[in-house]
């Protein structure tokens, strides 16, 4: 079957500034299939939004491509929808103007009406209602400028939305109660989620899959994690299921020592895929030492 999202040898280089330059990965290549909700994880400055902006169709990469529905992704479209990590509101409109401009662009057959009737039910969705959608983006704080970025996007039901890290500038309360709505939007939807976190929970609760980067430059997606806990799943009660700490530490590891250790592998002409790890403690196949019942002797 041909894949949602196919990235094909994507290559980015930047002037390091010195006259030289600077390769943040080579021949990156994964899929993305649709409806899938997939995470990405990497330290600070391993490229996670240079790939987001170039999936975005903003950023240009040095060579290789990136395909949608077969196509070959060249600038922005309204079938991708993203929230930027540092928000990118129009800062001359008010918040319900915000999220407005886009519905309408997105759904030029819209009334007036319903358009701002779509609007409104998103922002109120994201905690925004009352006097505060009249407010410039200058006039609120940075979580709820947040929350009207995350609003615009999901407003617009974009194919292929991109979230880079959406919930950074989020209280813990009110990023559970916006994690809730992204994933009743997305399995009520025909939606496909590529989001950066660094939020390790988060993604478990959220993901699929997630994609493990190593250390820049020359990073690599070295890992595609499968997320082996069913859905729905409860924040409060996914800890409780013998896969959560299996897959936990698989990442806890990979981010704290992997990642170093896997930093700086050229790969040259070779063309990089992810491997893909799926950790299954309910399988016994999986490992025979821990996931099978264990017999033991009882003494009375
Ligand atoms: N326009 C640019 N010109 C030159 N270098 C750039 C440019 N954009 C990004 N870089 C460099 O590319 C690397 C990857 O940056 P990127 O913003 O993709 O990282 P990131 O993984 O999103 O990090 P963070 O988690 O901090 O957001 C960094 O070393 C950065 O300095
Ligand atoms: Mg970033």
């Amino acid at each position: 079957m041909k894949p949602f999202l196919s990235i094909e040898n994507l290559t980015q280089r930047f002037p390091d500034g010195q006259g030289g330059t600077m390769t943040v990965f080579e021949n990156a290549n994964f899929r993305v299939e649709k409806g899938e909700f997939v995470c990405i994880l990497g330290h600070s400055g391993c490229g996670k939004s240079t790939i987001m902006n170039i999936l975005a169709g903003l950023a240009e990469p040095t060579s290789g491509v990136v395909k949608m529905d077969g196509f070959e992704v060249s600038g922005p479209s309204l079938d991708r929808g993203v929230v930027f990590q540092n928000y990118s509101l129009l800062p001359w409109l008010s918040t319900l103007k915000n999220v407005t401009f886009a519905v309408k662009a997105r759904f030029p057959d819209w009334s007036r009406e319903k358009v701002h009737d779509h609007a409104v039910k998103y922002l109120d969705m994201v905690g925004l209602s009352g006097d505060v959608i009249h407010r410039k983006p200058s006039q609120l704080s940075g979580g709820m400028r947040q929350r009207v970025s995350i609003a615009r996007a999901f407003a617009n039901h974009p194919k292929l939305l991109l979230l880079d890290e959406p919930f950074g500038a989020l209280d813990a309360l009110t990023r559970g109660t916006i994690q809730d709505e992204l994933l009743k939007i997305w399995s009520g939807t025909e939606q496909t989620v590529f989001m950066i976190t660094h939020d390790i929970d988060e993604a478990i609760l959220l993901a699929d899959r997630i994609l493990l980067m190593t250390n820049g430059p020359f990073a690599r997606v070295a890992e595609s994690v499968e997320i082996t806990i069913p859905r729905p799943r409860v924040r409060t009660e996914i800890i409780e299921h013998p896969n959560f700490y299996a897959i936990r530490n698989h990442l806890v590891h990979f981010l704290g020592t992997r990642s170093r250790e896997l930093a700086g592998q050229q790969g040259g002409e070779r063309p990089n895929r992810p491997e893909t790890v799926r950790i299954d403690k309910t399988d016994p196949a999986d490992d025979p030492a821990e996931g099978a019942p264990v017999l033991r002797a009882v003494n009375h």
